[in-house]
């Protein structure tokens, strides 16, 4: 008796614990959807609930974007590195800004030590005012715009973006929802192809140039022109696509996946290959060498910069909280710092391939159907691979 008596306590003891495992399962994927405010200590998933009401009003909205930039304090372990004590007096401050034309005398004492394109990076690269040379002000017409394929480019990249243009990238309508198309240019360095330049957007009409070095180092002044362009000209494009132009999107399919997401999702999206708690590279042999006196600790977790997607409603938002993020010279972390003070981080959608999968095959055939983007595409792969989509696609 007193056997089975155990044994029936320890049946409802397992049973109790499979009951409250399942209950928690449940209950951990509910918040997701519940309408409940956020707590206190976790910022709100859609910073447009907070900066919403101060459309307009740039001197409030200032004040609550310093705020909110205090998410950043995070990225700030206790270290003498320029960056993380610029960033640090930037929050304490009230009246500094991050991005101003005015060239700092904080001496940096090692400075001479540091790669060629970083001491140019940190003699120029706080300053976003250059002139545009060529504009696209009709470019996204009555609010029409669904996606805003914005992509990076070089002045000497003409074959790319013939093939991005002519495939993926194509500007028509996909069952009713407009795709509109840019790419991002600088002044090439050492060499003019103003005139050829000139000649391919009178044909295409889809090149935004400004007035700098198209430099690996002043990416992230590319984005900060971009999003200072896409706020005046483009503000109410729903989503925009950041992307380089090796990479390969299977556009119609992104306008599918973007027009099924529901809720808050719609205005605060940031969706892509996710990087967390990525280190800097130390080595200075790297391309992305950051030495240690200038940024200590992780990166916030980004995007990778190959390609990924953001809600246009969060543009000027992106735009004027980076006063109050230091600039830094990886512009895909950059843009993961803007998000982080933001009150965000990326989602990871399993589509976005912007690094290279060990072993794969150079023409990859039709295993890979299901990824929405991937990196590393010559124009003629481009323009293979669109052949084989496109036939599938209805036009509107
Ligand atoms: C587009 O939307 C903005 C903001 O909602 C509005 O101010 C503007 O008038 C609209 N433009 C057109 C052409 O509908
Ligand atoms: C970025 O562009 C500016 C303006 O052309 C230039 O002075 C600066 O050296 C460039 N920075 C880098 C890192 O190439």
């Amino acid at each position: 008796m007193v056997r089975c008596r155990k044994f029936f306590v320890s049946i409802t003891a397992i049973l109790t614990l499979v009951g409250l495992k399942i209950y928690f399962e449940i209950m951990y994927e509910l918040p997701i959807f519940s309408e409940l405010p956020p707590t206190p200590t976790e910022p709100p998933r859609n910073p447009l609930v907070i900066l919403e009401p101060f459309k307009g009003q740039e001197d409030v909205s200032m004040n609550t974007l310093h705020d909110m930039a205090n998410n950043l304090r995070r990225l700030l372990i206790s270290s003498n590195s320029y960056w993380n004590n610029k960033e640090q007096n930037l929050l304490d401050s009230k009246d500094m800004r991050a991005w101003t034309c005015k060239t700092s005398k904080e001496p940096l004492k090692d400075l001479k030590t540091y790669p060629e394109p970083l001491q140019l990076f940190l003699q120029h690269g706080g300053c976003r005012e250059y002139r545009l040379i060529i504009d696209q002000p009709d470019k996204c017409p009555y609010n029409r715009t669904f996606l805003l394929l914005a992509i990076k480019s070089s002045p000497q990249n003409f074959a790319q973006r013939q093939a991005v243009r002519s495939s993926w990238g194509t500007e028509r309508c996909y069952g009713g929802l407009y795709v509109r198309l840019v790419f991002l240019l600088g002044v090439a360095p050492g060499q003019d192809f103003s005139p050829l330049i000139w000649y391919e957007n009178g044909q295409s009409h889809d090149l935004l140039q400004w007035d700098f070095l198209d430099t690996f180092f002043n990416l992230t002044l590319k984005d900060q022109l971009f999003l200072g362009w896409a706020r005046l000209r483009c503000s109410g494009a729903k989503y925009i696509l950041k992307g380089d132009d090796d990479v390969f999107v299977r556009t119609p399919e992104i306008v599918q996946e973007l027009t099924l997401l529901g809720g808050h999702q719609t205005q605060s999206l940031y969706m892509g290959h996710v990087v967390s708690s990525a280190k800097p590279y130390r080595d200075p042999r790297s391309k992305y060498y950051i030495p240690y006196s200038y940024y200590a600790g992780s990166y916030p977790p980004y995007a990778g910069g190959g390609g990924y997607v953001f809600s246009g409603a969060l543009t000027p938002w992106l735009y004027l909280v980076s006063y109050f993020v230091i600039p830094f010279p990886i512009d895909d972390v950059y843009t993961g710092m803007c998000f982080m003070a933001l009150g965000m981080k990326p989602t990871g959608h399993p589509g976005f391939q912007t690094f290279e999968i060990p072993g794969r095959q150079k023409y990859p055939c039709c295993s890979k159907t299901h990824l929405l983007l991937e990196h590393k595409k010559s124009p003629q792969e481009m323009l293979q691979m669109w052949s084989k989509l496109r036939d599938h696609v209805q036009h509107c």
